[in-house]
């Protein structure tokens, strides 16, 4: 089928090889090796995974990506109206990001696209979609880690560029962790031009943050057993993977939510490629992810912690999301990408 764009319309760099696994050798060997076993989430999103995820954020208790959706349907034209470029780390299904889009090209201004993502096949096919939709805009697609590949991010054309982080995503990196990424995301801004436009959950009832991690289809448990499976086939380990429970629960100390595997009874996996073998007592949880929560306090002392400042913060109508938009302070110096 000849493609409806011009060819040269999309860029794809994978640094992902085949010997790259996305780190996640090096990850399970220290996560499963700790005292407290524990496995990042980047890791649940193979194709399956990212499939399950686009269900997730259609449940009727996962309210984040609707609040979020709100707000960029209310807003979209005021927050990227004026802009060329925009960067998304995690892009996923890119399905909200089609609003920063069509604002961008309704405005006369929309040069460029750059969507990053662990997920080559939705990365790929959101791209080809976009291209269609949006006659005149450019894909450069970076098949990559976010945590490890920013660098290859290319050079800011001439008007203001846009660096995305939505569906809460920031929420998954611990406290030190997340200021330290927020500042490697401010040094891809030229101060007084470009913004950081960032998707936050916000501090809520517990009930309604433990329901959106529950739901009662199962799909958030089948998405975090993904991570065993993902184990299973990449680094050719036996994990039982039905013989987990899912948990998740709100942490009220710490303000986040925690997913975690209980084993249901006593197991010995192996992980071959790694020649590792790995002990699960009855009951023994893993952490597969946090999901930290954020009140307006929390939110500002990050930003400025890496060196940025937020000139607009927005909410839903029932105040459940906030997506703020921030600028590099003159003053700051900020890490490399
Ligand atoms: C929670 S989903 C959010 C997707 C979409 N941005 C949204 O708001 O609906 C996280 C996305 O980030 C990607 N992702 C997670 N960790 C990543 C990493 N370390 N590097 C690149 N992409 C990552 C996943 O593949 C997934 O598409």
């Amino acid at each position: 089928m000849t493609p409806l764009h011009a060819p040269e319309a999309i860029v794809v760099r994978s640094y992902l090889g085949p010997g790259d696994e996305r780190s996640l050798a090096d990850d399970v060997l220290d996560g499963l090796t700790r005292p407290f076993k524990e496995l990042p989430p980047k890791h649940f999103y193979d194709a399956r995974g990212g499939e399950l995820f686009d269900r997730i954020s259609e449940l009727p208790e996962y309210y984040p990506t609707r609040a979020e959706r709100a707000i960029l349907e209310a807003r979209a034209a005021d927050v990227a109206g004026d802009a060329a470029e925009l960067v998304e780390l995690g892009s996923g299904t890119a399905t909200k990001t089609r609003l920063l889009l069509r604002a961008m090209a309704d405005a006369g201004t929309l040069r460029r696209y750059v969507p990053i993502d662990v997920t080559e096949g939705l990365l790929r096919a959101s791209a080809e979609e976009l291209v269609c939709e949006l006659p005149g805009l450019r894909v450069h697609g970076i098949v990559g880690d976010f945590e490890r590949h920013l660098g290859h991010v290319p050079a800011p054309g001439p008007g203001r560029r846009i660096v995305a982080l939505l569906g809460g995503t920031i929420g998954n990196f611990p406290p030190g962790s997340r200021r330290r990424f927020l500042r490697r995301m401010a040094a891809l801004l030229r101060p007084g031009r470009d913004r950081l436009l960032l998707g936050t959950d916000l501090v809520k009832d517990p009930v309604v943050l433990e329901a959106a991690y529950n739901d009662a289809e199962g799909v958030t448990a089948e998405f975090n057993r993904n991570v065993l499976r993902v184990v299973n086939r990449e680094l050719c380990a036996d994990f039982d993977v039905d013989a987990f429970d899912h948990v998740a629960f709100y942490d009220r100390e710490r303000e986040w939510i925690e997913m975690r595997l209980r084993a249901t009874r006593r197991m010995d996996a192996r992980v071959a490629a790694l020649g590792l073998d790995v002990a699960f007592a009855a009951r023994e949880e893993m952490r597969t992810e946090i999901s930290a929560k954020f009140t307006p306090a929390r939110l500002h002392a990050d930003l400025a912690a890496a060196g940025l400042r937020a000139v607009e913060v927005m909410t839903d109508p029932d105040r459940r999301f906030a997506l703020s938009l921030s600028e590099r302070s003159r003053s700051q110096r900020t890490a490399q990408p």
